[in-house]
C-alpha cells in the first residue's frame, strides 16, 4: 500500500507582521517564518488569499523571475497604506509598475541620460550642498531637527536638479511635494495634492521643452516621449528618490548614535563610506516589501503560486537571512561585506537612482559626524517618531544637540 501523505499541518495563512521591536529590527515573526516556511500563505486585508517570501535566496528568485509581474492593476497589497485607492494601471511612463518590452523602453531612455559627465557633476553638486547645509546647521546652532535641517533637503535638492527646478521655484515645489506625501493623508487630500504637483510638472516640462538646459528633463524632452509621459516620469522620480533617501540619511544618523562603538568605526576611517553605506542599507530596512503578481502558475521553494495570486517580498527579513549573511545578521557591524543584500530590489526593476543615493549618503555621513564630533540625540532613543504607518519606513523628525562653539 502506498505511504500516508503526510501534508503539513493545515496553518490558517497570517497576516503580514508590521510590529517592530526595536527601532532598527524587523518584526520578530518573520525570522521565524525565514526558517520555518520561507514562503507562506499570506492573508491580505481585501481577502486575497497570496504569499509572503522571507528568504534572501527566495525574495531574489522571485524579483528575477518574469513570470512575476509588477503591474499595479494586478496586485493586492499586504497592509492597507494610508491614502491608497482602488488598485489602477500605471499612468503613462510610470514604468516601476510596468512589465518588459513596456518597461524596457523607458528604463533605456532614462538610463542613457545618467552619464558619466552628468553623473560627475551632480556629485559635485551633492558634496558642495551638504557642506552647505551642515554649514547652515552650524549657524542656527543646536539643538536642530536632523530631517528637516539635513536629511529632508539634500535628496529634494538633486530631485531639482534632475528635473530642472529653477532656485526660485523650489521653495513651491518642495512645499507641493511635503504636501503630498504627508502622513496621514485621506485619500482626498492625496489627490487634491497630487493635482497642484501634476500641473507643476507639466509647466516644468513645457519649459524645459521651451528652454534646455542641463538637466535630465531637458535631455528627455529630445525623445519621443509626450509631456504626459515626461511629467508622470518627473512625478515618479519624485516618488522614488525623495523619501527613501531622506530616511536613509536620518534613520543611518539615528542607528549610528545609538551604536557608539560602530559610529566610532565610521569616525576612524570615513574613507570606508562605501562600506558604511552599504550595511547600513541592508540593515536598516527601510522599504519594508515589494510585491509582485504571478502571470501564470508558478512553483517557488516546493509551493505553488496560482496565476493571480500576489507575492510580498520582505526585503528586511531577506537582509536579515543568516543563509546570506552568516555572521550575526541581525548586528549593525560596518566592518562587513553587505554587498548583495537587496535595499534596492534586484532584477530588472532595481533601483534606477542607486549611484546617485550612494553618492548622497557617502557624502552625508561622513561630513555630518566630522563637522559635529559631539552630535547626539537630543531626546531619548525611545522618543524619537516612527514611521511606522508609511510605505517608507523611518524617522518623521530626529531631533540632535552637540557642543557649540
Ligand atoms: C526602484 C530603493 C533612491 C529612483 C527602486 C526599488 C527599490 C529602490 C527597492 C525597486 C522597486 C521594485 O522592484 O518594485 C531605493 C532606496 C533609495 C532609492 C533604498 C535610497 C537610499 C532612489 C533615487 C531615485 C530612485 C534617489 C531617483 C533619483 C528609482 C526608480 C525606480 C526605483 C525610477 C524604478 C526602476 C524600475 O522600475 O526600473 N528603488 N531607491 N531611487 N528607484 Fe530607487
Amino acid at each position: 500500500a502506498p505511504a500516508p501523505h503526510t501534508a503539513p499541518p493545515a496553518s490558517p495563512p497570517i497576516a503580514l507582521p508590521t510590529l517592530r521591536p526595536t527601532p532598527f529590527d524587523p518584526p520578530a515573526e518573520l525570522a521565524g517564518l525565514r526558517e520555518t516556511r520561507p514562503i507562506a500563505p499570506l492573508a491580505y486585508p481585501d481577502g486575497h488569499q497570496g504569499w509572503l517570501v522571507t528568504s534572501h535566496a527566495l525574495v531574489r528568485q522571485v524579483l528575477a523571475d518574469r513570470r512575476f509581474s509588477a503591474r499595479s492593476e494586478l496586485r493586492h497589497l499586504p497592509v492597507q497604506q494610508p491614502g491608497q485607492g482602488p488598485a489602477q494601471p500605471a499612468p503613462p511612463g510610470v514604468f516601476l509598475s510596468m512589465d518588459p518590452p513596456e518597461h524596457t523602453r523607458y528604463r533605456h531612455l532614462l538610463t542613457g541620460e545618467f552619464t558619466v559627465r552628468r553623473m560627475r557633476r551632480l556629485t559635485e553638486r551633492i558634496e558642495a550642498v551638504t557642506g552647505e547645509y551642515l554649514d547652515a546647521m552650524e549657524r542656527q546652532g543646536p539643538p536642530a531637527d536632523l530631517v528637516e535641517t539635513f536629511a529632508a533637503p539634500i535628496p529634494a535638492l538633486v530631485i531639482c536638479e534632475l528635473l530642472g527646478v529653477a532656485d526660485d521655484d523650489r521653495e513651491r515645489f518642495l512645499a507641493e511635494a511635503a504636501a503630498l506625501m504627508r502622513p496621514g493623508n485621506s485619500h482626498e487630500e492625496v489627490v487634491s495634492a497630487f493635482l497642484v504637483m501634476q500641473a507643476h510638472m507639466k509647466e516644468l516640462v513645457r519649459a524645459r521643452r521651451a528652454e534646455p538646459s542641463d538637466d535630465m528633463l531637458s535631455g528627455l524632452t529630445k525623445s519621443d516621449l509626450t509631456d504626459e509621459e515626461l511629467a508622470n516620469i518627473g512625478f515618479m522620480l519624485l516618488g522614488a528618490g525623495l523619501d527613501t533617501t531622506t530616511n536613509m540619511l536620518a534613520l543611518g544618523t539615528f542607528a549610528l548614535l545609538t551604536h557608539p562603538d560602530q559610529l566610532a568605526v565610521l569616525r576612524a576611517a570615513p574613507d570606508r563610506a562605501e562600506q558604511v553605506v552599504e550595511e547600513l542599507l541592508r540593515y536598516l530596512g527601510i522599504i519594508p516589501f515589494l510585491v509582485r503578481t504571478a502571470l501564470e502558475d508558478a512553483e517557488v521553494g516546493g509551493e505553488l503560486v496560482r496565476a493571480g495570486q500576489t507575492v510580498t517580498l520582505s526585503l528586511p527579513a531577506a537582509n536579515r537571512d543568516p543563509g546570506r549573511f552568516p555572521d550575526h545578521p541581525d548586528a549593525l557591524d560596518l566592518s562587513r561585506a553587505a554587498g548583495g543584500h537587496l535595499g534596492f530590489g534586484h532584477g530588472v526593476h532595481q533601483c534606477l537612482g542607486q549611484q546617485l543615493a550612494r553618492v548622497e549618503m557617502r557624502a552625508g555621513y561622513p561630513a555630518l559626524f566630522a563637522r559635529f564630533p559631539s552630535l547626539r540625540l537630543a531626546v531619548e532613543p525611545g522618543e524619537v517618531p516612527l514611521r511606522t504607518d508609511m510605505a517608507i519606513y523611518g524617522v518623521h523628525s530626529l531631533p540632535v544637540t552637540w557642543d557649540a562653539g
